[in-house]
């Protein structure tokens, strides 16, 4: 595969973090992690969660922008194919295998969204939070096809969770707007600049 997913592994308190295409062999998995209902709750994949979609998603959704990448024709300047990771945890460990996703979608003109989902078993643990961390520095490194110029995370209201990373990763806050049909969704962004770290800048979240 291609460089920019052989680089994208992280550590978090002992457990290795390999973030890395879909394979045809996770759908299984894929279904399994997406009967979660706060998965079904907090993101965008379908509810009730057939294996059909599973089948969808690893078999076709996920493909084209990985496709892209691998012919060098992706660019974060034109909106397209979402470009999604499966979020995996080497080793032998109890927590070992596919446990969530993480993807951006491209809004053109260098913009990014990102967004992420965890099965419940692996939370709680910082994961999510140490791939978000990789999959920033990955978006604004000038040497990767990503090349954004700023990355948004969107998150219904009432999402701590979710809010908590964004916090913790260096999002800065920007307020509620409605979002793509999800509702009433908190904002928030990061740019190429800007410390991947906690900020104390966020306010009390209004819900
Ligand atoms: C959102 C989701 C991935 C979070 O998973 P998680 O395992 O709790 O996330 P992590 O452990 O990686 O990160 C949570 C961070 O919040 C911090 N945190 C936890 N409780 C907190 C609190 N009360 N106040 C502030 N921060 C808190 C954790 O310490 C951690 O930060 P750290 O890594 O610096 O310690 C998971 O709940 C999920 O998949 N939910 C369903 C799908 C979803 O909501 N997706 C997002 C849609 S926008």
């Amino acid at each position: 595969m291609t460089v920019i997913s052989d680089l994208a592994t992280t550590t978090r308190g002992g457990l290795e973090i390999a973030l890395q295409p879909f394979s045809s062999s996770d759908v299984d998995r894929v279904y399994e992690l997406c009967q979660d209902p706060e998965i079904q709750w907090w993101t965008t994949v379908p509810t009730p969660y057939t294996f059909h979609d599973a089948e969808g998603f690893v078999g076709d959704y996920v493909l084209p922008a990985w496709n892209e990448v691998a012919e060098g024709t992706y660019s974060s300047l034109r909106e397209g194919p979402e470009l999604v990771w499966s979020v995996h945890i080497n080793g032998e460990s109890s927590l070992a295998g596919l446990w969530g996703s993480i993807g951006y979608k491209r809004l053109g003109d260098g913009e990014l969204e990102i967004g992420w989902w965890l099965g419940a078993g692996a939370r709680g643990h910082g994961i999510m939070r140490a791939a978000v961390a990789t999959l920033i520095v990955l978006a604004f490194n000038p040497v990767f096809p990503l090349q954004a110029r700023r990355v948004w995370w969107h998150a219904m209201v009432g999402n701590l969770p979710s809010a908590w990373i964004a916090q913790r990763t260096g999002f800065a806050y920007q307020g509620i707007e409605e979002h793509h049909g999800a509702g009433r969704c908190w904002s928030a962004m990061i740019c190429p600049d800007d410390p991947i770290e906690p900020r104390d800048d966020w306010p009390e979240l209004p819900l």
